[in-house]
């Protein structure tokens, strides 16, 4: 294993920065590159077969480029979909984003559980099976929020949050049979972590979030234990689109320990 294959960190925009950051707090030392498909983004409006191809396509790419050891599509939309022909198609470990609907099942005293995700991933039958698999017992409200991606790229951009969005979602899963006994809502896309303070503000105290994240960074520590690591090279984040306005984003990727942006 050479020291310096990345961990190969990948999502539509910056939604994946949840992810990593859970990633970095158990393996500092692993050197990242965060791919960002700018130019793909948003995927949650688009069809099952544009974003198959395109997550497809464009990991086959990065992974020859950048030899990564692992990659994680840190997008529910790219994983509900595209998971499993990924990982059909390369030879490199594949970790997803599972909507988190088995420890919202655990967590919910009322039974009755929010999710917020994009259009594309609420309708896939892969939410259907975690449904069935480990929440038969409880309500499960979906909610198709694809407006709040843009509310989180908007936010990480350092512009304001667009509180129509955060009110539109929650007055949706509220007015819903049995939504006022939501306690729990799972967060089914990596970009609404980003908005929690606005989305708690909005539930309302009696409610609890659950993601995947910190999951997906303990999965991912599994499967390269013992591997040896030099972040020499640096963490660095690469985007599909244009440059200029990925160098907007200079300022939180910093922030996050990536200092370096390229164009992929
Ligand atoms: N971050 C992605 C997810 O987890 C979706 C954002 C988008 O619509 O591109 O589903």
């Amino acid at each position: 294993m050479d020291q310096n294959a990345p961990i190969l960190i990948f999502d539509s925009g910056v939604g994946g920065l949840t992810v990593y950051d859970a990633l970095r707090k158990l393996l500092p030392d692993a050197p990242v590159i965060y791919a960002a498909d700018l130019a793909g983004l948003p995927y949650g409006t688009k069809s099952e077969a544009e974003i198959a191809a395109r997550v497809a396509g464009l990991l086959g790419r990065m992974s020859e480029r950048y030899q990564p050891r692992l990659i994680c599509i840190a997008c529910n939309t790219a994983s509900t979909i595209a998971l499993a022909m990924v990982r059909e198609t390369l030879e490199v470990p594949i970790v997803g984003t599972v909507p988190a609907i088995k420890p919202a099942a655990a967590m919910t005293k009322t039974g009755v559980i929010g999710l917020l995700g994009t259009a594309a991933t609420v309708r896939q039958a892969y939410v259907d099976n975690l449904e069935a698999e480990f929440a038969a017992d409880k309500r499960l409200l979906r909610y198709a929020a694809s407006g709040l991606v843009g509310a989180a790229e908007a936010k990480l951009r350092g512009q304001p949050v667009d509180r129509a969005a955060i009110e539109t979602a929650v007055s949706a899963l509220r007015s819903m049979q049995g939504g006022e006994d939501i306690d729990t809502v799972v967060l089914a896309c990596t970009h609404f972590p980003l908005l929690v303070d606005e989305l708690a503000e909005s539930f309302g105290p009696d409610v609890q979030f659950v993601d995947g994240a910190n999951g997906i960074a303990r999965r991912i520590v599994y499967l390269t234990q013992d591997q040896p690591f030099d972040r020499t090279l640096g963490a660095r984040a690469v985007t599909t689109g244009d440059i200029e306005e990925f160098t907007l984003l200079a300022p939180t990727f910093a922030t996050y320990g990536l200092e370096r942006l390229d164009r992929f």
